[in-house]
């Protein structure tokens, strides 16, 4: 079917292509959140030193609950939007007062905690937990967006909770943390916004806006 050959094509290609990239070493919680909330609104390349510095300066998360905001924010310098490292700071400072240091297993509970949004909490359960739950975000729509030739506006809220019911269906239950990443990465790598690099993505051959043409004007997006 279409969805297996998805899942299985796009974690293989995964597995093999992906990029060495530091929080990829990790599967701490804690890591996986530094990293996907600097990644937020910072491009990956940009991420990489300042995630490595991060992580020295405070390794655990005793260590950043009880850092200096002096301190926090210098370390942060660059990346901008310093609330994202105040929440950050603050998130920490609840799992460790609620929920005994340990960064909760379940939607519910991770979302309830400050900084958290549908996608850190679907890409910290996927990437940390194996827990197969989506993480959609701006690349992942657009991927989607043309594999099934959506023509729903992603500017639109309501549009993300059509894409989260569409992939919950097909992260690999076996491995969503290379499932979610296989589609950030296509996004990142090959699934671009210009100029798509279709000969060498994987799942061409299911790709409905390959097959009818539509890759460029995929996806649509209003205004913003
Ligand atoms: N962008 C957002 N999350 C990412 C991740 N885990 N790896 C690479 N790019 C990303």
């Amino acid at each position: 079917t279409k969805t297996e050959f998805i899942r299985r094509e796009l974690v293989n290609w995964y597995r093999k292509e992906k990029r060495d990239l530091p929080w990829r070493h990790s599967r701490d919680p804690y890591h996986i959140w530094i990293s996907e909330v600097m990644l937020q609104q910072t491009r990956v390349d940009t991420v990489i030193p300042y995630f490595e510095r991060f992580i020295q300066a405070f390794p655990t998360m005793h260590h950043l609950a009880e850092a200096e905001e002096g301190e926090l924010l210098k370390l942060w310098e660059g990346l901008g939007y310093y609330s994202r490292a105040r929440n950050l700071q603050h998130g920490v400072r609840e799992v460790i007062a609620e929920y005994e240091a340990k960064v909760p297993e379940t939607r519910e509970e991770i979302s309830s905690i400050r900084g958290i949004g549908p996608y850190t909490a679907g890409a910290i359960l996927s990437i940390a937990y194996g827990k197969p739950e989506h993480a959609v975000d701006g690349n992942v729509m657009r991927v989607l967006s043309r594999l099934y030739a959506i023509e729903e506006d992603i500017a639109l809220p309501k549009t993300r909770k059509t894409f989260e019911q569409l992939v919950t269906v097909l992260i690999d239950p076996e491995d969503a943390s290379s499932f979610n990443q296989g589609l950030m990465e296509l996004g990142a790598l090959i699934c671009t916004p210009q100029k798509p690099k279709c000969l060498l993505c994987p799942v061409r051959e299911q790709c409905r806006a390959f097959e009818e043409g539509k890759t460029e004007s995929l996806p649509i997006k209003s205004k913003k």
